[in-house]
């Protein structure tokens, strides 16, 4: 167990997306690359005509709002996720979609029949996991033999590192964002994946955080699953270190850790 992979905690963060499409609305405005993070990896997925695929962990499936019009014809979508919130909300916003379909899933149990889907998606939702090796062999169990896996996560050396560094330096009992310990990372998410998986590839997301007011962090931090039962008041001061690094234009520049694995069954 570490920090981010307490299943009462990640119950607790995703009840709905209260918090997580604060997160996803600070990436959209601070973050350098303009592109956009779900666009590039939408152009990663090779969905073809009559691909049966299969999300988890979707959250609020914000990456799919403004793709279902690309999606080949006769594309069958399950999109899923272990919290019934997520799942009421991106159940109300496909409605009008045919072929979408939302089902409460843990992907640590998978109830699909082996060899049953060209793609499957896992999403910056590993790392979250209990047992992420027995989600692996549940992800590998139900792809057909050359389906394709995709997961999403982060870096050791992103913007986890430089809030753990921040932390530290606050207060060096506060060991938050401590990412060289999660479970599935840029890092130590191919380990994961060779027990099932033969052919792994990896790619990066050039990206980076541009933002010059310090307070709009220490919210950030609020957020996040590491630091549900915090106060904001243990937290006066944090400002500060945030503030220590700005540029002579009052700009912090934060490095961001981002990419995917792709693995072929
Ligand atoms: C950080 S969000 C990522 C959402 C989405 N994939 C994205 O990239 O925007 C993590 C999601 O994984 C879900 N989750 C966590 N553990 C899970 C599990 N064991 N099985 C299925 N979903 C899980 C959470 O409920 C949450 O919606």
């Amino acid at each position: 167990m570490n920090e981010m992979n307490q299943k009462n905690e990640v119950i607790h963060q995703y009840k709905d997306d209260s918090k997580f499409s604060k997160r996803q609305g600070f990436h959209d405005k601070y973050s350098t690359n303009k592109y956009g993070f779900r666009n590039w990896m939408f152009d990663k997925y090779e969905i073809k005509e009559n691909s049966k695929i299969l999300e988890l962990g979707c959250g609020n499936g914000l990456m799919w709002d403004e793709k279902y019009e690309e999606l080949p014809k006769d594309v069958h979508l399950i999109l899923s996720d272990f919290s019934s919130g997520m799942c009421d909300l991106v159940r109300e916003k496909q409605k009008n979609h045919q072929n979408v379909e939302v089902k409460q899933i843990d992907i640590q149990n998978i109830p699909y029949e082996d060899n049953s889907f060209d793609i499957v998606i896992a999403n910056h939702m590993l790392y979250h996991v209990e047992d992420v090796e027995k989600a692996i062999e549940e992800v590998y169990r139900i792809l057909k033999p050359r389906g394709i896996f995709y997961a999403s996560t982060l870096g050791v050396n992103g913007f986890q590192k430089y809030l753990n560094q921040k932390f530290r330096e606050f207060n060096k009992e506060m060991d938050f964002f401590n990412i060289e310990n999660w479970s599935f990372t840029l890092k130590n998410g191919k380990d994961v994946l060779k027990k099932k998986f033969n052919k792994i590839d990896m790619y990066e997301y050039e990206d980076s955080i541009e933002i010059n007011d310090e307070n709009i962090l220490v919210e950030w931090v609020l957020t996040s699953t590491v630091l549900q039962g915090i106060k904001k008041e243990k937290l006066e001061g944090l400002s500060t270190c945030f503030a220590k690094d700005k540029d002579k234009n009052g700009m912090i520049h934060i490095p961001k850790q981002i990419g995917c694995f792709i693995a072929v069954k």
